[in-house]
């Protein structure tokens, strides 16, 4: 029982780092804020937009990405005050092995795992349709039954269909070329990943000055159609309207639903390791990119509901559809071709996470040290968890529907931003000593904001997705306690098994 909240010490935590298996120190501030932008923008502007203002919140969605985007500014204050405390692969997950102990932090790396592995199947979904919208301009087209996901999920009646094809062979497609980019090596992925970056800047960019001369503000009225609120408890409506199938609609069940366009920065701390001053650069590497991606979102949805009335908004690629609508397909044509190129960034950058996370959680004896953990002798890079991830996103993206995953991904990340306010205040109470280059402000106030803004936003997805999540959580659990807890060093040492290493 004990060893299930027994907590790894930041001083073993950081001794960890001097080990044999290092990653490569390759990372700057600038490489590390392009990382998390690259990380950031994406399929969610790109690809969700258009839905949400549709279908949940109107043109008050502008509202609504505010709200999601300073529900994370709270969250990476906290992540940011860890990452610097312990510039170490894992993120969240090491940061709850040193505060809550073993099982929590066994539980938060399973659900990072979630996160990054269920988005990056969500983002090459997203990929797809863009990317067949791009070869469609030349003429080309893949057959029907190789275009699209086995399932879809039918809004109305709640419940999931047939679509008719076989796999979203695109999808299956970019992930296996991604994987091969990941295992050859991280110097290599951040060049590419700058380039990306570069590219869906100027995109979105152009979206923004040019859209604005397109502006007709009688769009904007009314701002909100469907309510400022949209919350549910387990399925039960809290406050404001529903759909038929009794999903919640609103700004703040738009800010839920977009929540996944701002995922990412957070993995910048899981390049904690690869930073070459990651107390100082892994901070500002968050932040900054939050921050910029804030002001971005919102001018990109001020510009799209004032082109086009909320309710004739294009569902799949509202931006690039905006800019036809106004007359100018040429645009349309290169917006969709910058969104490929941006949204590839994305799921670079979400599949080069999940492996960092299994790696840290291997290191501590949670999962077989000699899969997850090696790196490879000439790349450096965790190879083997590399191509596992790839294979799982894979199957994931060619053959489950792209809400279905969205929403998924947005529960499994949200419930991992709750555990690392908690964990910023636990640790302030049990070790106030250790030295923080970074400290988030105003604690106890900004992490507590932060747990109540992200249970907000969990309360306001549809309920299907907890059990989802429960499901997942099981799974690990059952992992855990049948590999796990027998192979973990740090239980090793509770036993006696092995000599401790100064853990408490
Ligand atoms: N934030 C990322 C995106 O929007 C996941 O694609």
């Amino acid at each position: 029982m004990s060893q299930l909240f027994a907590k790894k010490s930041l001083k073993v935590l950081l001794d960890d780092m001097a080990g044999d298996n290092r990653l490569k120190r390759a990372l700057g501030p600038v490489t590390l804020t392009a990382l998390g932008v690259g990380a950031v923008i994406g399929a969610g502007i790109f690809v969700a937009t258009g839905e949400a203002a549709h279908n949940t919140a109107g043109p008050a969605l502008m509202l609504s990405y505010v709200v999601a985007g300073v529900t994370c500014i709270f969250a990476a204050l906290c992540y940011a005050e860890f990452a610097s405390m312990a510039p170490v692969a894992g993120s969240a997950y090491t940061y709850a092995y040193c505060t809550l102990g073993e099982l929590f932090a066994w539980i938060i790396g399973w659900d990072l795992v979630l996160e990054y592995a269920v988005g990056a199947a969500t983002v090459a979904n997203g990929w797809s349709s863009y990317f067949q919208s791009v070869i469609a301009k030349f003429g080309l087209h893949f057959p029907d039954a190789l275009s699209k996901a086995t399932i879809a999920y039918n809004k109305t009646t709640g419940s999931f269909e047939m679509t008719g094809g076989i796999v979203n062979l695109p999808a299956l497609l970019v992930v296996g070329i991604v994987t091969a980019v990941l295992v050859k090596g991280i110097s290599e992925s951040a060049g590419f990943n700058a380039l990306m970056v570069f590219i869906k800047l100027a995109a979105v960019l152009f979206v923004i000055i040019v859209g604005a001369f397109y502006i007709n503000p009688e769009n904007w009225d009314p701002f909100a159609p469907y309510g400022w609120t949209g919350l549910s408890f387990f399925g039960h409506p809290v406050a404001g309207q529903t759909t038929p199938a009794g999903e919640p609609v609103g700004m703040l069940a738009g800010a839920a639903i977009i929540f996944f366009a701002y995922i990412g920065f957070d993995s910048v701390s899981t390049h904690a390791e690869e930073a070459k001053n990651p107390q100082r650069d892994v901070p500002i590497g968050i932040i900054a990119s939050l921050l910029l991606c804030t002001v971005l979102y919102v001018g990109v949805v001020a510009v799209l509901t004032g082109m086009v009335k909320y309710d004739q908004i294009d569902v799949n690629s509202g931006v690039s559809h905006a800019f036809k609508a106004a007359g100018l397909p040429w645009a349309e044509f290169l917006i969709a071709a910058a969104g490929v190129a941006g949204i590839t960034s994305v799921l670079l950058v979400m599949m080069l996470s999940a492996p960092r996370v299994f790696l840290a959680m291997s290191r501590d004896g949670l999962l077989p040290k000699a899969f997850f953990a090696e790196v490879h002798p000439k790349f450096m890079t965790p190879w083997k968890s590399t191509i596992l991830v790839g294979l799982f996103v894979a199957t994931l993206a060619g053959f489950l529907p792209i809400d279905f995953l969205l929403h998924l991904t947005n529960i499994g990340t949200l419930f991992a931003f709750v555990i690392v306010c908690a964990a910023v205040l636990i640790m302030r109470r049990i070790n106030p000593e250790a030295a923080r280059p970074f400290r988030c402000p105003l604690v106890p106030a900004v992490p507590i904001i932060g747990i109540l803004a992200c249970l907000m936003l969990m309360f306001s997805l549809p309920a299907a997705n907890w059990m989802r999540l429960f499901a997942w959580l099981g799974l690990g659990l059952v992992i855990y306690f049948s590999y796990g807890k027998r192979h973990s060093i740090l239980g090793k040492e509770l036993r006696g098994e092995i000599a401790p290493a100064g853990h408490k």
